[in-house]
């Protein structure tokens, strides 16, 4: 069986992404790994959890030795709201965190290390509309600045020691578990919480903003897959992923057809220039073509399901 290290299993996505990989690997064979943010019960109860600091080259080196670790994923990082705060935190964080990671990953023979890139990785000087796959990348914030920073250097780390490095390009992602923090696409979370709560949302971008998301279950399943697949499927380290594209004004939309109740005010703040600089759809073809992707959730299929699950949930 493959022993999985996953840092940051505290965050919107790594904190279903320990028990979804514990189904696969076995409970014993996945530690979960967080310094900031309190890890869940779901994952306390049930398998191995530690406190790791990925800019702790030494407690990275202790880890993974000592648990023989196979499979990394490197989850933790500051987002691109916060980072517009505190940039240099995020580069530290983004970055230095990723460097020791792929470093401590290839002197103890780990054999992938997936990392999540972004959309932000792209900028306004990108085709915005069905953006390819090789295109321009010229992000404005610093977080899409460490995104193809760390594109760059995880390809490094492969072309030069070997160590297989895959990353997939997330949109935004919409999930029912743990709440995003610091995003630009994390509207698309809140207001779900809202609607369902006390029927009404500010939104802190434009109603015609469109942006690509993706839903939790496919978001996941991604992550398996870069876990999973024959290594000569991949083509390239880098792939775009999406699942949908809509704007605010049509998830609204949506989100009405089951609480028609809902009144959504647009105010948008410092978050819309960055929305503004990435792209309304992607183009994830070589990703379908390659390995195979392929999402099951559109909008309508995505509305459903979250309302469903938070609304047992808030109960
Ligand atoms: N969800 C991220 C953000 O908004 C995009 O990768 O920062």
């Amino acid at each position: 069986m493959k022993r999985v290290l996953v840092i940051g299993a505290g965050g919107q996505i790594g904190s279903e992404l320990v028990p979804f990989l514990r189904k696969k690997y076995g409970n014993e064979n996945v530690i979960a790994t967080g310094r900031r943010t309190k890890l869940p019960e779901t994952i306390t109860e049930h398998g191995p959890w530690m406190y790791l600091d990925a800019l702790n080259q030494d407690s990275l080196k202790k880890v993974i030795y000592e648990k023989s670790i196979d499979i990394v994923y490197h989850m933790a990082s500051i987002l691109s709201a916060t980072g517009e705060k505190m940039p240099q935190t995020a580069w530290d964080i983004n970055i230095n965190g990723l460097i020791n990671v792929l470093e401590v990953s290839r002197r103890y023979d780990v054999e992938r290390v997936i990392w999540p890139s972004s959309i932000a990785a792209f900028g306004p000087t990108t085709p915005r509309e069905n953006t390819p796959n090789e295109t321009i990348l010229q992000p404005t914030t610093m977080y899409g600045i460490t995104k193809v920073a760390g594109e760059l250097l995880a390809e490094y780390y492969f072309k030069k020691y070997g160590l297989l490095t895959l990353s997939m390009r997330l949109p935004g992602i919409i999930s029912s578990e743990t709440p995003p923090g610091g995003g630009t696409t994390d509207y698309a979370v809140e207001i779900f919480y809202e609607a369902i709560k006390h029927k009404k949302y500010t939104c802190f971008l434009r109603e015609d903003t469109m942006l690509p998301m993706l839903y939790q279950p496919d978001c996941l399943q991604c992550h398996l897959d870069f876990a999973e697949k024959d290594p000569s499927l991949f083509k390239r380290h880098v792939y775009n992923v999406t699942g949908m594209s809509f704007t605010a004004g049509e998830l609204v939309a949506e989100i009405k057809k089951h609480i028609p109740e809902l009144k959504v005010e647009y105010k948008p703040d410092f978050r819309q220039e960055i929305a503004d600089s990435w792209p309304k759809s992607i183009d994830d073809s070589l990703a379908r073509k390659e390995w195979g992707w392929n999402p099951k959730y559109d909008l309508a299929a995505m509305t459903k399901d979250m309302i469903e699950k938070l609304s047992k949930r808030l109960k």
